[in-house]
């Protein structure tokens, strides 16, 4: 690979330790994925933001990279941590759980980053835009942001961003590159798609289907929402890897079929019917009619919209008792949400606004056992997918209204398996 005299110098140490472990990690993985040089990005956004993730081990690498002067060179923000900053002992986490995460979380503020530890930056103001170069983790935010913005980033894991954010560069191979953006799978969306949660049940048929090939939507309307997108985006990332995709018409790199592909023709067609979001849903909800303990929304981290929809069916109600309401969200999100009244609607009925953590990311399983919890319903397919294996619960996965009315009712009898898409 060349280097630049600047990246040569980190390399031989001459910037300290954090900036030369960090080029070596670099280097290697430039020499892994052939890449001919380093390129500057402009943000990095880092996983393993999160305990649950890191751990002490992992703690303990950002508080030595810090100790010894290290420092962040680009614009860099935290991904979800294990529990709300605010709320921790009141939700039940424990004093063990949080020491950990604010020591975490600390020294990565002293390395530099923002502490806003959300999965949605891109909703707080960090915002890449086209063919911008950048250097992400979190697989549902690198979906979004490389296919909706059109920035460029590869699948970041934590030491790569790590790198990243001290060195300022990554190695110039995958995404990066022209060449390996184009499309590969065509998949032409037949059926009508409604909500949010249709646009999950779609991703997550596609991403089972493509793994990390880059598929390239047909037939999906333009005036698709942004949280339909992050819908899309996260549920392709979690049944499939999928990293980057198009949509013709409405993405931009995919003005039309021929640009979206760079020319070729796909490898492969798809054509995504209504038996598609049957299947979906029949995957994603896995119960025996256990009863509902908590209702979760906001995976990924709810945006002011979804907020405001969900203040607004709650309006005057109140959640059944014993029922838990979380929407997770990022904190700068739950601020605006409390301007408008939203929190104040949501606080009446009963629900919460978590902020900082999800379910995923934070050590839910003694929660739901301390809490006798029975079943999880969601409108996410991320949430549905991975909440069974991470917690052992039930989950039930249905349209947000439906996911609301369950909180009120206190029975999940209005989510049953294609109940929404019969005939
Ligand atoms: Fe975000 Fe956690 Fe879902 S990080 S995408 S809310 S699993």
């Amino acid at each position: 690979m060349i280097l630049t005299d600047q990246e040569k110098k980190m390399l031989d140490g001459e910037e300290g330790y954090p900036a030369q472990k960090a080029m070596q990690i670099l280097v290697r993985l430039g020499e892994i994925y052939d890449a001919d040089r380093m390129i500057p990005v402009s943000k990095v956004h880092m996983p393993g933001s999160s305990v649950v993730v890191a751990g002490e081990a992992g703690t303990r690498l950002v508080e030595k990279m810090a100790a010894q002067g290290g420092h962040f060179k680009v614009f860099t923000t935290l991904n979800t941590g294990a529990i709300d900053m605010g709320s921790w002992s009141e939700i039940g986490y424990s004093r063990e759980t949080h020491d950990l995460q604010q020591r975490l979380t600390r020294a990565y503020e002293k390395l530099g980053a923002l502490a806003c530890h959300t999965c949605t930056p891109y909703l707080i103001g960090s915002v890449p835009r086209l063919g911008e170069h950048i250097a992400w983790g979190e697989s549902s935010a690198i979906a979004f942001v490389n296919s909706v913005f059109g920035a460029r980033t590869n699948r970041e894991g934590g030491p790569s961003a790590l790198a990243a954010a001290l060195t300022g560069v990554v190695p110039n191979y995958g995404f990066h590159r022209q060449e390996n953006r184009y499309g590969q799978i065509h998949v032409k969306v037949a059926t009508a798609l409604s909500g949010t949660v249709d646009y999950g049940s779609l991703g997550y048929w596609v991403g089972r289907r493509t793994d990390s090939k880059i598929p390239v939507f047909t037939g999906i309307p333009k005036d698709v929402t942004t949280d339909q997108l992050k819908m899309l985006s996260a549920a392709l990332a979690s049944s499939g890897s999928v990293a980057l995709y198009h949509i013709v018409g409405v993405t931009p790199e995919a003005a039309d079929f021929e640009t979206a592909f760079g020319g070729h023709q796909p490898v492969e067609v798809l054509t995504f019917e209504r038996s598609g979001l049957r299947e979906s849903e029949g995957l994603l909800n896995k119960h025996q009619n256990q009863p509902v303990s908590i209702v979760v929304i906001g995976c990924p981290h709810a945006s002011i919209q979804e907020i405001e929809s969900i203040a607004k069916q709650l309006d005057g109600k109140k959640i059944h008792d014993g029922m838990e309401l979380w929407i997770t969200a990022a904190q700068p999100v739950k601020a605006y949400a409390e301007r408008c009244g939203f929190e104040q609607t949501i606080l009446a009925a009963g629900g919460r606004i978590v902020t900082d953590t999800c379910p995923i990311l934070s050590p839910m399983g003694y929660l739901a056992k301390a809490r006798n919890m029975h079943a999880l319903a969601t409108n996410s397919a991320k949430l549905a997918h991975y909440a069974p294996g991470q917690w052992g619960m039930p989950t039930y996965y249905g349209s947000l209204e439906m996911c609301i009315q369950i909180a009120i009712d206190g029975a999940a009898r209005t989510v049953s398996l294609g109940e929404r898409h019969e005939g």
